[in-house]
């Protein structure tokens, strides 16, 4: 008797561990405690809130019911909220709610076989809470349902954001609307807009018109457009903070205010990419004049309490070379460029203030002749995040969350604004708000941002939200394959234009000897793609490196299933791997046959051949591997060469196979045995 109750407890534990295992959240929730059971789902969901909650409440309340009743396919209508007590989801909401830093966005979550529980202190907790029943929502042969659980969740940092360049390439107003939606999904609350740059100038000025007229090509927002962003954002529970980016990255403000740079002559819209010259002069009080009026006017069209100014790669040259400038440092004793920015930001931050608004800019702007309040926006690196935060002042993390650089999800997700190993006292931790994926956009155009952000964001958003323990990698692809699609139901295009894409490349032929490639393959890391030289804002990415992802689905699989099988030996996962490999060998054919005719995917022919060769040397060794079949050092330096061969990067892409393959060979060089 004692047996079977050990047997019955472990396989009761055993379903309680593998079902919490299976879970597909992201962000994962503070506390979560699994129960027996589930909550089925019928057409007689009622639901009831209780409390105070503000109005935008309800209409997340909609949405949530509308994506249930659509993933269910179960009718969900208007008569499901109810206010009487037979609910079975009852929400409690103690206050109303403020979009605003430091806001309350705690919730906890009880789902019992007949009732749900969501409890939070402001709807904005609430809302948090139904996007991870969403994505709770599970099936079987006969319902669907929530699996019985108890969470207790909130979010590690306050600030959590998402930043996106709508100046290197206009981003159409709906693609901003979907993914602040998307945001929402993965519970981020800061967007953070950039709207000036070198290579356009994206809002409509009332007062200085010139500004969008002559400062972009004619894509910009109207200011409609963003009261229309910042509604839909508040509803969402997520700030808007915008970024006009001076005293450098200015030459967009200049075409039609040249009066604004520190060197004469005209100007014009920037179409290359990198550091340019033209730098607002911080000398003449018709600068500040002009900050006046403007800013004046962008205080009142965003509410937010934090206004972005920029001040990055300053380069200085227009200020070295005007005398007038150079007086004026020496008449004013002021020693450097770096103190004259400090001096404009003085001055821009007195306009600010005089405007209700707090200032915030990249790491450059960081001096302590400026007062604690302003907020350190970190890019070149942790430590001068963490020098603000010792120097007494708060600060944002994007260094490490470069989602513009290609780098695998895993670099972004393992970099903790926070590590354990931080040296900061607790009171210079409670400075660091939180961070920022930034999405530069020198290389992504309206129909392939969102491949660009998600879902390597939904990880990012993870980072910020949960406990730094939350840091398995392989567990995190795993879930974030399932997020992946969940978000595509927020209206992001990152799966359907990818496709789209695709087909444009293959034109009418059939596109899946593409995908078998490109899903193996990924684009060029690090800023090493502009190597070509060729990119400006006028050059279409609509290339085959266009549509490889940073992390190639195909190769994360086989990555998760060979990280597994090496702990494991399960032999499903070996035969996973077999069949990925044998996927890249026999798909070399099959591509060319597309390829070989069509001059838009020709220079990925040599790609092609290289992943076949790469995947039948790497089936070979996976075979020996398991047979114990060691190599000797003259084949395995034989191995190597002809491995690093196909290491070449073609048309800016790369094999992520490589470096399992050239692990391999070492392990067989140093005759490790698997079985
Ligand atoms: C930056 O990446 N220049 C902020």
């Amino acid at each position: 008797m004692k047996k079977i109750l050990f047997v019955l407890v472990l396989v009761v534990y055993f379903n309680l561990t593998t079902k919490s295992q299976v879970l597909n959240l992201m962000p994962w929730p503070s506390e979560i405690k699994m129960a027996q059971g589930q909550f089925n789902i019928n057409k007689n969901l009622r639901i009831i809130v209780d409390g105070q909650p503000d109005k935008r409440f309800q209409l997340n309340l909609i949405r949530f019911i509308q994506q249930l009743s659509k993933r269910t396919t179960i009718p969900l209508d208007r008569d499901t909220i109810i206010t009487n007590a037979e609910a079975s989801i009852i929400i409690k909401v103690n206050r109303s709610g403020v979009v605003k830093l430091g806001e309350n966005e705690s919730y906890s979550l009880k789902i019992g076989k007949d009732k749900i529980l969501l409890i939070s202190e402001t709807e904005l907790g609430a809302m948090h809470g139904l996007q991870t029943l969403l994505q709770l929502l599970d099936r079987n042969n006969s319902s669907f349902f929530f699996p019985c659980l108890e969470i207790n969740d909130k979010p590690r940092f306050a600030w959590r954001g998402l930043m996106i360049d709508a100046c290197r390439h206009f981003i159409p107003l709906e693609v901003i609307k979907h993914n602040i939606n998307a945001m929402a999904a993965v519970k981020m609350n800061v967007f953070h807009w950039h709207l000036s740059e070198d290579q356009g100038f994206r809002v409509e000025s009332k007062v200085f018109p010139k500004l969008h007229l002559m400062g972009s090509n004619g894509e910009y927002y109207t200011q409609e457009e963003i009261k229309e962003v910042i509604r839909y954002a508040n509803e969402r529970g997520i700030r808007v903070m915008p970024e006009f980016d001076i005293p450098g990255h200015a030459s967009a403000w200049m075409v039609g205010h040249p009066e604004l740079a520190s060197a004469g002559g005209t100007y014009k819209i920037e179409k290359f990419f990198g550091v340019f010259d033209p730098t607002i002069d911080p000398t003449k009080k018709e600068t500040y004049k002009f900050f006046e009026k403007f800013f004046k006017e962008m205080a009142q069209l965003f509410p937010d309490e934090y206004m972005h100014i920029g001040g990055d790669e300053n380069n200085g040259m227009q200020w070295d070379k005007n005398p007038k400038i150079q007086e004026f440092m020496k008449n004013n004793g002021i020693k450097s460029n770096h103190e004259l920015q400090a001096y404009f930001n003085g001055n821009l931050l007195k306009i600010l203030e005089k405007n209700g608004k707090r200032l915030i800019g990249w790491d450059e702007i960081f001096q302590s002749s400026l007062p604690k309040t302003i907020v350190i926006h970190s890019w070149r690196g942790r430590e001068s995040m963490e020098e603000a935060a010792r120097k007494g002042y708060r600060s944002v993390l994007s260094n490490g969350y470069y989602i513009d650089l290609f780098h695998n999800c895993s670099e972004h997700y393992l970099n903790d604004p926070l590590p354990a190993e931080s040296k900061l006292t607790t009171e210079e931790k409670n400075r660091i708000l939180g961070g920022e994926a930034t999405m530069w956009a020198e290389l992504v155009t309206g129909e392939s941002v969102d491949s660009r952000i998600w879902p390597r964001t939904a990880a990012i958003a993870e980072r910020f939200w949960s406990l730094a323990s939350v840091n398995d990698v392989d567990d995190m692809y795993r879930r974030l394959d399932a997020i992946n699609l969940l978000l595509e139901e927020s209206g992001i295009e990152h799966i359907k234009n990818r496709e789209m894409m695709m087909r444009r490349l293959c034109n009418g032929s059939n596109i899946e000897p593409l995908r078998a490639l490109i899903d193996a393959v990924e684009p060029l890391e690090g800023y090493n793609r502009h190597g070509s030289k060729r990119y400006t804002t006028e050059y279409p990415l609509s290339r085959v490196a266009d549509v490889a992802l940073s992390d190639a689905p195909d190769f994360v699989r086989f990555r998760l299933s060979h990280n597994d099988y090496l702990k494991t030996k399960n032999r499903e996962n070996y035969s996973k791997m077999m069949n990925l490999l044998d996927k890249w060998s026999s798909n070399q054919q099959a591509f060319y046959a597309l390829a070989s005719e069509n001059v838009a995917l020709k220079e990925a022919l040599p790609l092609s051949d290289n992943l076949a060769e790469l995947a039948s040397i790497t089936r070979k060794l996976m075979g020996q591997f398991n047979a114990g079949i060691k190599n000797s050092s003259a084949e395995t330096d034989a191995l190597r060469i002809q491995v690093e061969k196909l290491n070449k990067p073609v048309a800016e892409m790369e094999l992520p196979l490589f470096k399992v393959t050239l692990d391999l060979i070492g392990k067989l060089r140093n005759g490790e045995k698997e079985e």
